[in-house]
């Protein structure tokens, strides 16, 4: 009976690691300085090592009397051109989501001319890594412990085991 419950806990344990590992993340574009020129935020630099995976948002909270939110394609990005943009993820209440539903590039500016001012944004987005993949073997040696989750994973289930040992011992 213990041992079957062990085993669930580690299941039940297992799966929720998996599932945070998996699930999307929501991105406050500039963090807490948010989507402004006030700060001196460079965009790129704040993008630059994030991943951004299908199924993540970008969330972008700014000023709604001033600024707005366009996507636009790449040589309007560059030269910060807004009379084109397509999609205009303006809402009016100055926070605005925006899906990253695509594995692509995607590029955002202020209109208004604050893209001049540095609020522009590139993202390129990728592809969810499979969850449970194993990494490839080398040399017949499997390297399964060392993927992404696997490493979360086990210290959870040495903790899990430690702390059901410690309860039947209670007992
Ligand atoms: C974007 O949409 C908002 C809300 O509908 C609107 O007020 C604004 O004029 C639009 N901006 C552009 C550049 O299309
Ligand atoms: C991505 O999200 C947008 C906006 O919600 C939607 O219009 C579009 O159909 C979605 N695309 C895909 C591939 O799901
Ligand atoms: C942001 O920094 C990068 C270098 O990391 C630079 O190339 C770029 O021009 C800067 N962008 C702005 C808007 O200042």
């Amino acid at each position: 009976m213990k041992r079957v419950l062990l085993v669930l806990l580690f299941v039940a344990f297992g799966s929720l690691v998996m599932v945070r590992e998996a699930s999307a993340k929501r991105w406050l574009v500039g963090d807490n300085m948010g989507w402004s020129t006030s700060y001196g935020v460079n965009y790129t630099n704040w993008a630059k090592g994030k991943h951004f995976y299908n199924g993540d948002w970008l969330f972008f909270v700014y000023d709604r009397n001033q600024m707005n939110v366009l996507e636009v394609k790449k040589t309007d990005y560059e030269s910060c051109n807004s009379d084109h943009p397509l999609h205009n993820w303006t809402t009016g209440a100055g926070r605005d989501v925006v899906p990253l539903n695509v594995t692509r590039n995607y590029y955002f500016i202020s209109g208004k001319g604050f893209c001049f001012g540095g609020m522009k944004l590139a993202v390129h987005v990728e592809k969810l890594p499979p969850p449970q993949k194993a990494a490839p073997e080398v040399a017949g040696a499997p390297l399964a412990l060392y993927s992404r989750s696997q490493v979360v994973l086990l210290p959870v289930v040495l903790a899990v085991g430690a702390a059901w040992d410690a309860f039947i011992h209670l007992w």
